[in-house]
């Protein structure tokens, strides 16, 4: 034993190093430590979390390939952790990746504006309170950012309108207030804008409406308030999904949404429209309508033509 081990070590690359060892990445390993100790682990998913392996090997972490060895990758879903999330995690300034989802963690979200290289943020699936740091805006290189179903209050920062590289953001499932900021308007490389089920109120900014790129429109389950511009579904040629439902949409259904052809789900359920139902006959790929629950009328045979053209 006390022969092969050093051998397999030195195959590897990558083996143990005593905390005592001055090695490259002692910052990484002391801020590793101190997320553990913050957390409570029932299913010991951080079992060999240990001083006498190397931190590259920790169950849910990977490194860069090639030395300095850092923290590239945090990956630890569904593993039933407990505990707050320890600001010290803001110090693996190598990291790309951390992914904390659909555990049971507590607390708020730590100050993570100094990784500068974080692409993508899961917290999505906790119990997670306080509200959105500012700080985040700091991440510059964010393209997806999950943090639905917490507990986050507050309301959103405007500030997350300068991640420019921001393809995904999903902060559904919270307690959010207040408005959507009008500086959403600047990420115009927005896939997916999934705000539903919050307490978002106000008017949703002309500058969304205009954000090409978007596939997943969700606001659903909001107390948003207006009628839509008429010209809507002319800005999205990429939309799949529109969910609207359950806020207080009034006035006309634009027809123009019959024009965004890739739509295959529509939800305005639940909201206050008027008028007429317009044709959504070149929607070829429409899989899900639903309108119920609005002040919606049909008045003669033109008027049910939208229901001859979905046939389509
Ligand atoms: C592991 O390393 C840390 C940091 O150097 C130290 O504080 C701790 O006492 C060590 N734990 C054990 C069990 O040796
Ligand atoms: C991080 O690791 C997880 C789990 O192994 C993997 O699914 C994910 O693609 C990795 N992400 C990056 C950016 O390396
Ligand atoms: C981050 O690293 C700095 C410098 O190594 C250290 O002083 C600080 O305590 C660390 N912060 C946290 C929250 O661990
Ligand atoms: C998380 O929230 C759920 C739903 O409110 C609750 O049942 C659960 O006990 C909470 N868990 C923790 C660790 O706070
Ligand atoms: C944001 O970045 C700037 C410039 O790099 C830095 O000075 C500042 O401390 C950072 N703020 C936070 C909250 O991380
Ligand atoms: C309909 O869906 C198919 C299969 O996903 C896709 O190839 C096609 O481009 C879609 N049509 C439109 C009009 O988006
Ligand atoms: C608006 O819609 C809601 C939900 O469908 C409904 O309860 C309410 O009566 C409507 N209000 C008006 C002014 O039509
Ligand atoms: C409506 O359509 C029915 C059946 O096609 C036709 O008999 C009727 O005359 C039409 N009514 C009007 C007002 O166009």
């Amino acid at each position: 034993m006390l022969i092969v081990l050093p051998l397999l070590l030195l195959c590897c690359g990558v083996g143990t190093v005593h905390s005592t060892t001055v090695h490259e990445n002692s910052k990484d390993f002391l801020s590793l430590l101190e997320f553990k100790r913050g957390i409570s682990d029932p299913k010991g998913a951080l079992g060999n979390w240990i001083n006498s392996t190397h931190i590259c090997r920790w169950n849910g972490v990977k490194c860069t390939t090639t030395p300095p060895l850092r923290v590239m990758n945090v990956t630890l879903t569904g593993q039933s952790l407990a505990g707050t999330i320890s600001p010290s995690l803001g110090n693996l300034t190598f990291l790309n990746h951390l992914d904390l989802s659909s555990n049971a963690l507590v607390g708020t979200i730590p100050p993570l504006g100094h990784l500068k290289q974080l692409k993508n943020l899961f917290l999505n699936n906790n119990n997670l309170s306080g509200t959105i740091p500012d700080a985040l805006a700091n991440c510059s290189d964010l393209s997806l950012l999950d943090f639905s179903t917490n507990f986050l209050v507050g309301s959103i920062p405007p500030k997350l309108g300068l991640l420019s590289n921001l393809e995904y953001l999903n902060l559904g499932t919270n307690q959010l207030e207040g408005s959507i900021p009008d500086a959403f308007g600047q990420l115009v490389d927005l896939r997916s804008l999934l705000l539903e089920t919050n307490r978002l109120s106000g008017e949703i900014p002309d500058a969304i409406f205009r954000l090409s790129s978007l596939q997943y429109l969700g606001l659903g389950y909001n107390m948003l308030r207006m009628a839509l511009p008429p010209n809507m579904g002319d800005h999205f040629p990429n939309l799949v999904q529109l969910g609207l439902q359950s806020n207080f949409f009034e006035g006309p259904i634009p027809a123009s949404i019959g024009n965004a052809i890739g739509l295959e789900a529509i939800d305005l359920s639940f909201n206050n429209f008027t008028g007429q139902i317009p044709s959504f006959g070149k929607l070829s790929n429409l899989s899900y309508l639903n309108l119920q629950h609005n002040d919606l009328v049909a008045r003669g045979n033109e008027s049910w033509e939208f229901l001859n053209a979905l046939g389509n």
